[in-house]
């Protein structure tokens, strides 16, 4: 599979950087190959958080080169994109098929040809136009992640944190993970510790 990875310039560099640096090692062997592009403010942002530019062995697209294969449909083999983290302003231009640069090209791609697009969305609090864009998005096909860790694996680091969030990133891609600590059920109450009522 060849898969899109898009970084807008919304604080969630972490997520991008766990997510790339989880593909770079374990993708060929999944047979997964990766493009990689950033919005001018991804690149700023991804400084912002993380202290250092981003280094892949994966193509790197410009913001605005249209040439890229996965501008087309008809490119074969992408099956998948993410945009990960997804700025307000980067989710309300996909969900509104604006494709003014080629992360916005490429996620109308992806929905026009009923392929898997999710957006790992980062904002908070969320406006009445960023809610809307979220329903928009959603009913045109994407996944709407919202980039929130979840806690029930007891994570104890930020790393651990990142991961809750990306291990479900790669759940969604199909991508065999054990990022994170599963949720398997508790044992079930007997009826003399949890009487029902
Ligand atoms: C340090 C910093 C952090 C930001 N964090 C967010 C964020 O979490 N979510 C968001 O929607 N926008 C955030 N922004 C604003 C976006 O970067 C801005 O709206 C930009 O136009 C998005 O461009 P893009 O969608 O092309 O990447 C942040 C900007 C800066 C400078």
């Amino acid at each position: 599979m060849k898969l899109v990875v898009g970084v807008s310039g919304a604080s969630g560099a972490p997520y991008a950087r766990r997510l790339l640096d989880f593909l770079a090692a374990e993708g060929p062997g999944h047979g997964i190959s990766v493009d990689l592009v950033f919005s001018e403010t991804g690149r700023q942002v991804w400084k912002q958080g993380i202290g250092s530019e981003p280094s892949y062995p994966f193509p790197v697209w410009k913001a605005k080169d249209f040439s890229a294969p996965f501008s087309s449909g008809s490119a074969l083999g992408y099956e998948g994109m993410v945009v990960v983290p997804c700025s307000a302003g980067c989710l309300s231009r996909i969900a509104h098929g604006l494709s003014t640069d080629l992360i916005g090209r490429a996620a109308d791609v992806m929905l026009k040809e009923r392929r898997k697009l999710l957006l790992v969305f980062r904002e908070t609090p969320l406006s009445l136009p960023h809610a809307r864009a979220v329903v928009q998005a959603v009913e045109a096909g994407a996944f709407v992640m919202p980039a929130t860790p979840s806690f029930y694996s007891r994570p104890r680091d930020i790393g651990e944190l990142v991961d809750t969030v990306v291990a479900r990133i790669l759940d969604r891609l199909g991508i065999p993970n054990d990022l994170m600590r599963r949720w398997e059920g508790l044992a079930p109450r007997s009826r003399t510790e949890a009487p029902e009522d």
